[in-house]
């Protein structure tokens, strides 16, 4: 049941609950469609809090009785929860409820997976799990009893006593319910113990599935990696006898960070060189260490409300981007999270899903864990490191960990360590987290006399709900190049606090060229109308690594988009700027793997339509095809003799390295396939002993139409393998022209292995489906039907994870009257099934109100 008018929670609208809870124990007597949960709850009244009504969330629970102080009580129940009289003082509440994890398809409270069971609750599904203050500044410690016939009984903090069929847990440290776990299930362990920098033994393990302990190693090495980083940079330890991960196969999101028991989609812990492909390992190592780095970040410092969801999102996506950054090369992470954030954060914040980092409404939280809050949240930390220094930024951290340890905290109590650490006043850097959209910063330049002056101004579009938009502080980082590519000024950060502002420098010699926005350090778009020769110039001689690449990009966005508007052919700058980047042994090959990569589809679409353009994907698809196939005969003479030097010698490694030589074989393989017609991808296929040699070959025989064999081969060869299985049906629709994508995406959801109640197949099929630019918004329209029948079809089993690929329909906006018409049509006839989820009611809703 669900209310007809979805309500909507405001931040203005906090209150603390008027109880304390002191602690909290929970019995489970485990059955598929009978869990019985007995809990025993001490509360006692909130000095903090005026309002005392006792209410309790739950949701989809059959209360079997209630107690207050060992009294039976009949509470009022709604679908929403339960509410009673209470004594004054401290009480003990008491009830049991039954739940039918088996039964539980959308994957969030108490589930089954392949035949364990397990937990999601963040962000509300504790109150599937039994009544309970569900919110996350109700803080206490548990303790968790487990009864089951499973060999593997696992809760939350230390073990306790255990025996047959039951097993018992402790967490010493208070925590919100959202960050309660518990699984059961027959598990085998990959162990290993890691010594904290205070001399703590702890106890680790990686539990997975039969058959899947052979490929947690990688995971595990991940992990300790983690722990000694966070020691080391960040000066912090674990606190619990024992880590435990857990791999499940039916997951909504990618991993949670579930106190002392971390539970990770399958896709993102398992990997293996045959299974796995370097990209893999790479997110796999990022996501282990971004859940472990919670422990401190979001578990021993919580937030608030939801409201505040980026105090530990964003910080924990900046550690952990900190953490690759460390472990791997700088300037690949950099500009790979950069085209990432353009790619999705912008695309969001340029449309009718556009929220602040700190959002002040929702009507579904689930809803709100986006690229703004994730990507912008991080970018915003990295602003404020830039602003204050590395020094300051270490000092404002420890005395965030030393003042909130414990705390449910709001980005006030982030900005105030800030403040009283450097004395700044952080009022204007606030409004990064409270007002949405993506200012644009348009430069003027002039020189006269040896002085040089730039003057900056920038300006953000209208978002949802908010017309009128402040300026933000922006830091520039700037250096300036003289013409013989020698660098005049090194980097320097240029604070920006107006709307308009300009910056000199005096005693210059000739007219600097300036390298503006160096690193990315400001989460803006950059508007600059320079010409080509100038981007040529700083694709040859910008010191900074991240600029350089970004004056390789704008050069192809430049070349393309003539192409796509006036028939332009291929600008030879941009072929010769590219050859010289393939042969520039100084570059390292990740690097250079990345500079010839084109801007995606999606990004071309949002700059012509930021243009005024209405965008054609077709167009846009041929134009990518002709720039690629000129990219290969221009680099003819250089390409094999690249791929050539980028293999690999001896066994696999997934290390940053080795890695890069391969992008880059790949890479040059790709474009010269466009001339061989697959003949060197044909090889590689034959020869491949890893995944990642192996599928690349593959997705480049399917886009040249010459892999129907080897297509099948692999899967003959994977079948049996789930997550191999994802990459085969994502693969096809990858790879397919765009009249074909909607078809051959229709196919497989018809395939015997195709399950749509499992996220990562229906991901790996209609995802790919939605990423497919020129093949989702084929004029015919197909694709637009076929997304919107799935979601249909998957929204009353898991609402989150439709309501997330609803976001595929974002950008409607940018397109011809034809198309718009035909996604509102898709997005009307989706709002219009009966019993639509909250979720999905509000992602559409929003969608269309723009
Ligand atoms: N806390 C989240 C997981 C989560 C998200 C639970 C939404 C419930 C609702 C976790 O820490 C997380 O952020 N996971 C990311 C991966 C991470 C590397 C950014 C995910 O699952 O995609
Ligand atoms: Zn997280």
């Amino acid at each position: 049941m669900r209310d007809a008018a979805p309500q909507t929670i405001f931040l203005k609208d906090y209150t603390p609950f008027g109880y304390i809870v002191q602690d909290v124990h929970l019995t489970f007597k485990l059955a598929p469609r009978a869990t019985r949960v007995i809990s025993r709850i001490r509360f006692a009244p909130n000095p903090g809090a005026d309002n005392k009504t006792f209410f309790l969330h739950g949701e989809q629970l059959d209360l079997k009785w209630a107690k207050i102080n060992g009294a039976q009580i009949k509470p009022a129940i709604t679908p929403e929860g339960l509410s009673t009289d209470v004594p004054e003082g401290a009480f003990t509440f008491e009830c049991e409820v039954e739940i039918s994890p088996e039964t539980n398809t959308a994957l969030e409270g108490l589930y089954m997976s392949g035949g364990m069971y397990c937990t999601q609750c963040e962000a509300e599904g504790f109150r599937k799990i039994t009544y309970y203050p569900d919110r996350p500044d109700v803080m206490s410690t548990f303790t968790v009893r487990v009864e089951g016939p499973h060999p593997v009984l696992l809760s939350n903090g230390n073990p306790a006593t255990s025996g047959e069929h039951f097993a018992e847990w402790h967490d010493p440290w208070p925590k919100p319910a959202y960050l309660f776990a518990l699984v059961a299930g027959d598990l085998i362990a990959h162990p290993d113990r890691f010594t904290t920098m205070s001399g703590k033994d702890v106890e680790l393990n990686i539990y997975v599935r039969k058959g899947d302990e052979d490929k947690c190693a990688f995971g595990m090495e991940a992990l300790k990696k983690s722990m000694v980083w966070d020691e080391k940079v960040y000066g912090r330890e674990y606190d619990l006898d024992i880590f435990n991960i857990v791999a499940v196969d039916d997951f909504n999101m990618g991993a949670m960070e579930n106190k002392g028991l971390n539970v990770f989609n399958s896709s993102c812990v398992l990997a293996s060189p045959e299974t796995s492909t370097d990209a893999n390992f790479e997110r796999i190592e990022a996501i282990i260490a971004h859940e472990y780095f919670h422990n401190w970040t979001g578990n021993r410092i919580t937030c608030r409300d939801w409201f505040q969801l980026c105090l530990k999102e964003g910080l924990t996506v900046y550690r952990d981007s900190q953490f690759t950054s460390d472990m791997r090369s700088a300037s690949v992470k950099r500009i790979s999270d950069v085209i990432d954030l353009r790619g999705r954060q912008f695309a969001e914040d340029g449309g009718p899903l556009a929220h602040p980092v700190r959002p002040d409404r929702f009507v579904e939280i689930n809803n709100f864990y986006t690229a703004t809050v994730y990507e912008k949240g991080a970018e915003v930390i990295g602003m404020l490191k830039t602003l204050v220094g590395d020094d300051a930024y270490a000092k404002a951290l420890d005395l965030y960990f030393e003042r909130h340890d414990g705390d449910a905290a709001t980005i006030e109590d982030w900005l105030q360590v800030f403040e009283d650490v450097t004395g700044r006043n952080l009022k204007r850097f606030k409004r990064w987290y409270t007002s949405a959209g993506t200012p644009q910063l348009s430069v003027k330049e002039s020189f006269k006399n040896g002085r040089y002056k730039l003057t900056f101004r920038q300006e953000t579009p209208p978002t949802p709900g908010q017309p009128q938009k402040k300026p933000r502080v922006i830091p520039i980082a700037v250096g300036l190049l003289d013409e013989s590519g020698a660098e005049v000024l090194p980097t320097q950060i240029l604070e920006m606090t107006k709307r308009q502002q300009s910056f000199k420098w005096e005693g210059l010699a000739s007219k600097p060229v300036p390298s503006i926005l160096r690193g990315f350090s400001a989460p803006v778009i950059l508007k600059r109308y320079t010409d080509d020769d100038e981007r040529a110039f700083l694709l040859a001689h910008d010191t900074d690594p991240f600029n350089r690449w970004e004056a390789g990009r704008e050069l192809a966005k430049s070349t393309l988009l003539n192409m796509i508007e006036d028939g332009a052919s291929p600008d030879t700058r941009y072929l010769d700027g590219m050859l010289a980047v393939l042969r520039d042994d100084a570059l390292d090959p990740a690097t250079r793997a990345l500079m010839l990569g084109l801007p995606s589809q999606s990004e071309l679409a949002q700059t012509l339509a930021d243009k005024g353009v209405v965008p054609d994907p077709q167009a846009i698809y041929e134009a990518v095809q002709t720039l690629n196939l000129a990219m290969a005969q221009h680099m003819q003479d250089t390409l094999p003799r690249i791929y050539a030097q980028c293999q690999v010698e001896g066994p696999y490694s997934p290390d940053a390295e080795p890695a890069g030589k391969r992008e880059l074989a790949i890479a040059t393989l790709g474009l010269g396939s466009r001339l061989d017609g697959g003949k060197a991808a044909k090889d590689q296929f034959a020869s491949a002993d890893n995944m990642t040699l192996q599928i690349s070959a593959l997705a480049i025989l399917l886009r040249q139409k010459v892999g129907d064999t080897e297509l099948d081969q692999f899967y003959a060869q994977w079948k049996h393998d789930r997550l191999v299985m994802d990459k085969w049906f994502g693969l096809q629709v990858g790879a397919a022209v765009p009249e074909d994508a909607a078809y051959i995406a229709e196919k497989l959801t018809q395939h015997p292995d195709f399950d749509h109640k499992n996220p990562n197949r229906f991901r790996a099929t209609l995802g790919a489906l939605a990423a497919h630019h020129a093949g989702f918004h084929h004029i015919s329209g197909r694709g637009y039907t076929l997304l919107a029948d799935w979601l249909i079809t998957l929204d009353p089993i898991n609402p989150q994870t439709t309501a997330r690929m609803c976001a595929a329909f974002q950008t409607w906006k940018r397109y011809d009257p034809k198309r718009q018409e035909m996604i509102l049509a898709e997005v009307d006839r989706i709002l219009a099934q009966p019993n639509l989820s909250r979720d999905t009611a509000e992602m559409l809703s929003r969608i269309r109100a723009a």
